[in-house]
């Protein structure tokens, strides 16, 4: 079996001698990574005005991880620009949030090629490539242009709106035909999967058939909702170590035995903040028992502040916040604790584990891992209660949360209330429905699931039939179509910094 070779958007290379980070993918990879090998390619996270053309390397075990750094002008129109301000409000619905801009749009192509042809002289034969996320939807296209025929995948981690809504960004077709390049889409949840085809036949005009397969000519492309899921049993251990630690017990004793509610999340509009502190505010008044006797604990750690669009947020949030303390806390007690930076994961196994209600309510998110880490997080003897939003995508195998409209504030303070005052037998058996269920589905038998399937997939020579001097050709013809398109001065791709190479014959060989 050949190397898995991952590509997502940003990549932590572990420091030598440490292991990889504990959390989300790094996880989720280890057991491919550690038995076959593999390389893991993207971006640094670093950015510069303008940064050396090269591919960074560093060997962990049997991981190669290889970055490159994004200039300015790329991390604006790339990152901060189409992705960002974009591609993530319209896959989240958000249409009024949505800021166009086809420079930015070019960028963001041309980012996307600039990375298919750094990686692909780095590529063997025989290796499988698993793409994430909707940074480099268009990867698999642009690696397929320069005569990759491997077997790539595409992960799509955040939602996936229907036709009516995605049809508002322009180029939706593109996007969407984009996909086809992969052999298999994967999204989270079956509402997802159902997003996604509906776009493909009415975006492209073609066929999905059952299984979620489309076929175009002769190359067959696979679209299934994989629901991620966490380390459940290491998390679970982070979460009883954890809650003995020294932060757990500063915690614990501030708060004089008042009952607890966490929320803890990116600083993103995507997670509906705002109007959780007004179901709160709702809990504080029509439920006065609960005055003085409940602490809420917001994390909201900072994120893309460079984003016009996250920049009015903070602000509405630190207001109402400020609002709810004022209206009902006390001189030995404030309502509302706002922590406007990022807690380390144990630390927050340990926090999650001593509150008796996890409020995650999102107005839409493609699973939530909060979500199923605060369960996880729980002593099943006297286990806490989730409060979920319906919009989450792990609302959809977890019947047994409370699950709520977050638009709707008395709504989601009468379920605060009720978390509050749920018996113990009531406890222990919605949360045990839940945890078995956490246990079967992990992040460990999400990448397998995915990865059997991808792999078990057709013949990829048969799935990929143009030969590879057709697709050299092909590709090379489009280079120097865009070569002249883009040679005058300030075009997209020279802003970007991503210089479009020739593509050398030599160089494609080498990655077959
Ligand atoms: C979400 C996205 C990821 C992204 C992460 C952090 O989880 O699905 O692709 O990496 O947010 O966002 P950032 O913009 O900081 O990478």
């Amino acid at each position: 079996m050949g190397r898995l070779v991952v590509v997502s958007n940003r990549v932590a290379v572990p420091r030598r001698g440490e292991p990889p980070a504990a959390g989300g993918l790094a996880v989720a990879l280890k057991e491919a990574f550690d038995s076959r090998g593999g390389l893991w390619f993207g971006w640094s996270g670093s950015v510069a005005p303008n940064p050396p053309d090269m591919v960074r390397h560093a060997r962990r075990g049997r991981v190669d991880y290889a970055v490159v750094d994004l200039s300015d002008a790329a991390y604006q129109g790339f990152y901060a620009g189409y992705a960002n301000s974009a591609l993530w409000p319209l896959f989240h619905f958000r249409l009024g949030l949505l800021s166009y801009d086809r420079g930015q749009a070019e960028t963001y192509r041309a980012v996307n090629r600039h990375y298919a042809e750094k990686l692909l002289p780095m590529l063997r034969r025989d290796d499988t490539i698993w793409v994430h996320d909707y940074q480099l939807i268009p990867l698999g296209a642009a690696l397929r242009e320069m005569g990759s025929r491997h077997r790539i995948g595409y992960f799509h981690h955040i939602p996936f709106p229907p036709w009516a809504v995605f049809s508002a960004m322009p180029g939706a077709e593109d996007l969407i035909r984009d996909l086809l390049a992969y052999d298999l889409v994967g999204v989270q949840t079956h509402r997802d999967q159902a997003g996604l085809c509906d776009c493909m036949s009415q975006g492209t005009g073609m066929k999905v058939r059952p299984g979620g397969e489309v076929r175009l000519r002769s190359r067959r492309t696979v679209l299934r909702a994989f629901p991620i899921g966490i380390d459940t049993d290491g998390f679970a251990e982070a979460a009883r170590t954890s809650v003995q630690s020294p932060e757990a017990e500063r915690l614990r004793t501030s708060l004089v035995g008042r009952k607890l509610i966490i929320g803890a999340e990116r600083l993103d509009y995507t997670k509906g903040l705002p109007e959780r502190l007004r179901a709160f505010g709702a809990l504080m008044e029509g439920w006065p028992e609960y005055r003085n006797a409940v602490t809420y604990l917001q994390v909201a750690a900072r994120s893309r502040e460079d984003v016009e669009s996250y920049k009015d947020l903070k602000r509405d949030i630190e207001r109402l916040a400020g609002t709810i303390n004022a209206e009902y806390g006390d001189v030995d007690w404030t309502p509302v604790r706002y922590v406007g930076r990022a807690v380390a994961r144990d630390t927050l196994a340990g926090y999650y584990r001593m509150a008796p209600v996890g409020l995650v309510t999102p107005l839409r998110d493609g699973m939530n891992l909060v979500a199923k880490e605060y369960v996880a997080a729980q002593d099943p003897d006297d286990p806490g209660v989730l409060v979920l939003s319906r919009f989450a995508g792990a609302a959809e195998g977890m019947p047994e949360a409370l699950l709520v409209n977050p638009l709707d504030a008395q709504g989601t303070a009468e379920a605060l209330a009720a978390a509050l005052s749920m018996p113990l037998a009531e406890r222990r058996e919605r949360h045990g429905a839940i945890f078995r269920r956490l246990r079967e589905n992990t992040v460990k038998s999400w990448s397998g699931d995915f990865l059997r399937l991808l792999e078990g997939n057709d013949d990829p020579a048969e799935a990929h039939p143009p030969s590879r001097a057709a697709a050299l050709s092909m590709y090379q013809a489009r280079l120097s179509s865009r070569s002249v398109a883009t040679s005058s001065a300030n075009s997209p791709a020279d802003k970007a910094g991503t210089q479009v190479a020739d593509l050398s014959t030599a160089r494609a060989s080498r990655a077959r």
